[in-house]
This record gives C-alpha cells, sequence and structure tokens, in this order.
C-alpha cells in the first residue's frame, strides 16, 4: 500500500482534469486518473507515469454507477481511503438558446454534470471520511454564477446556454448542501471556477491555458485545515454566486 495522499480525478484523460492529475502528482499525490474509456485512460496515466508521477488508471464513467461501486471497491482494497476528490467529468452540449434546447439534451447535460457528481461524491465520502482531511473539488464555471449571468454586461453573458450553465449551478448548490453536511468533519468541499480554458470542450477557443485552468482545483484540493469549505473560487478568489 501506497503511503502517499491519494487523490482521484473524474475525466482525468484530458483537458484540466489531466492537468490537475499532472499538477496534484508533482505535489506527491498518487493520483487515480478517472475515464469513462479504459484506454483513454491508460494512455494519460502512461503520458504521467513517463513524467516521473504515481498515476494509475481507474475506468469510471459517472452516469454508471456500477463503475462508479467498482472504482470505490478498488479504492478501498488498494488504498483504504481517499484525500481528494475533484469532480471534473463534464459535457456541454447546448449551444443554442433556451428556448431551443430539447429535453433529451438537457437530460443527458444534468446526467453527467449534477447527478454523475452527486453519484460520485456519495459513493467515496466513506472513504474521504478515512482522510484525516479530504478535500471535495467540484468543476464548476463562471457560467454557474447565477449573479453573472443577471447581469448583461458580463464579459461571457451572451452564452446563455441554459442545460449548462444550469447544471452547475446546481453543482454549486450540491456543493453547499455537501459542505454544510460536513461542516463538523475533516473534509471541505468547494466548486472551483478555471475560467476560459482552451479545451475540446470549447474547440479550443478558451483564451487560457490548461495550467491557468487548474490552478484554482489545486489550490482547493491542498487547502490547509483553516482553509474554507462551501465556496466558489476562482484563482482570483470568491466568485459570486
Ligand atoms: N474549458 C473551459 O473553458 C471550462 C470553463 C469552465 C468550466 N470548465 C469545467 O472544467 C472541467 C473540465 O473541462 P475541460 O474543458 O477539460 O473539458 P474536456 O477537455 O472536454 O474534458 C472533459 C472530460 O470529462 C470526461 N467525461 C465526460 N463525460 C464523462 C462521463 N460520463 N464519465 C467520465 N468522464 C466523462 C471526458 O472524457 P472523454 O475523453 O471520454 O470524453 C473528458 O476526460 C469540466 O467540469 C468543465 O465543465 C471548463
Amino acid at each position: 500500500m501506497s503511503t502517499n495522499k491519494v487523490a482521484l480525478v473524474t475525466g482525468a484523460n484530458k483537458g484540466i482534469g489531466l492537468e490537475i492529475a499532472r499538477r496534484l502528482g508533482r505535489l506527491g499525490f498518487t493520483v487515480l486518473i478517472g475515464a469513462r474509456d479504459e484506454g483513454r485512460g491508460r494512455a494519460a496515466a502512461e503520458q504521467l507515469r513517463a513524467e516521473g508521477l504515481d498515476a494509475i488508471p481507474v475506468r469510471l464513467d459517472v452516469t454508471d454507477q456500477a463503475t462508479i461501486d467498482a472504482a470505490a471497491r478498488r479504492i478501498e482494497a488498494e488504498f483504504g481511503k481517499l484525500d481528494v476528490l475533484v469532480n471534473n467529468a463534464a459535457v456541454f452540449l447546448d449551444r443554442a438558446p433556451p428556448s431551443q434546447l430539447d429535453m433529451a439534451t438537457l437530460r443527458q447535460t444534468f446526467d453527467t454534470n449534477f447527478f454523475g457528481v452527486f453519484a460520485v461524491t456519495k459513493a467515496l465520502l466513506p472513504l474521504l471520511r478515512k482522510s484525516g482531511a479530504g478535500r471535495v473539488v467540484n468543476m464548476s464555471s463562471g457560467l454557474a454564477s447565477l449573479a453573472q449571468n443577471s447581469d448583461p454586461n458580463w464579459g461571457f453573458a451572451q452564452f446563455k446556454v441554459l442545460a449548462y450553465n444550469s447544471s452547475k449551478t446546481a453543482l454549486n448548490a450540491l456543493t453547499v448542501q455537501f459542505a454544510a453536511e460536513l461542516r463538523d468533519t475533516p473534509i471541505k468541499v468547494n466548486a472551483a471556477d478555471p475560467g476560459y480554458t482552451a479545451t475540446d470542450m470549447n474547440n479550443h477557443q478558451g483564451t487560457r491555458t490548461v495550467e491557468q485552468g487548474a490552478t484554482a482545483a489545486v489550490r482547493l484540493a491542498t487547502l490547509p485545515a483553516d482553509g474554507p469549505t462551501g465556496g466558489y473560487f476562482d484563482e482570483n478568489g470568491p466568485v459570486p454566486w
């Protein structure tokens, strides 16, 4: 059994998730590369191992309870605890205005971005409780913010994509609720806004690098005991709800 701290990042085979895994690996974590596709997960873990990091692929489709349960059992058997969970996996499926959105896309988006996070968090909470200092980071977005969405002059005000935005707003609500329940434990639960980052999710139109996009999440994953819980942060500090 490894004596390292153990971190699981969902959707870690590419994009910001892969970079978060890399950064946690460099900090000495054993990083579990959550990936819905076994081959993509293995390739990403091999890439990090070639960089000298302790990276292990774990098959995990956040919409598939059987893979979540199997991952939890495996982490329990191999490590006996989990120190950090980064709920990073997400989809961005809608591009049209709310009136053009179809139900199937809305449901599919919530399946991954909200129900998936709930299912993974619930399954792994017993292992996070076994860590002396469990940290949960939910990858939110500036597009989750009702305050920012309500401001017509906000820089991203034209991104009124109901499925994605509301799934991330719901994720923020989940963050507040879990943090409140766990307030008297060492576990901290926070939401991270990476900023508009160049990845496959936006056909690399984002203006920030994955290195920049990973910063807020890595900070929240490694908060000290007196750090915040139940908050919503980008790399510069709190984001308005
Ligand atoms: N990029 C931005 O500008 C931006 C801005 C704000 C917030 N975010 C958030 O940052 C996080 C990372 O996004 P990204 O830009 O790095 O996106 P990305 O490059 O599209 O990566 C998304 C990751 O999620 C995985 N995934 C999707 N559905 C999954 C499922 N059901 N089970 C497991 N994994 C699944 C993908 O796996 P596959 O490779 O198998 O598809 C991929 O590894 C997301 O939560 C996103 O909402 C991104």
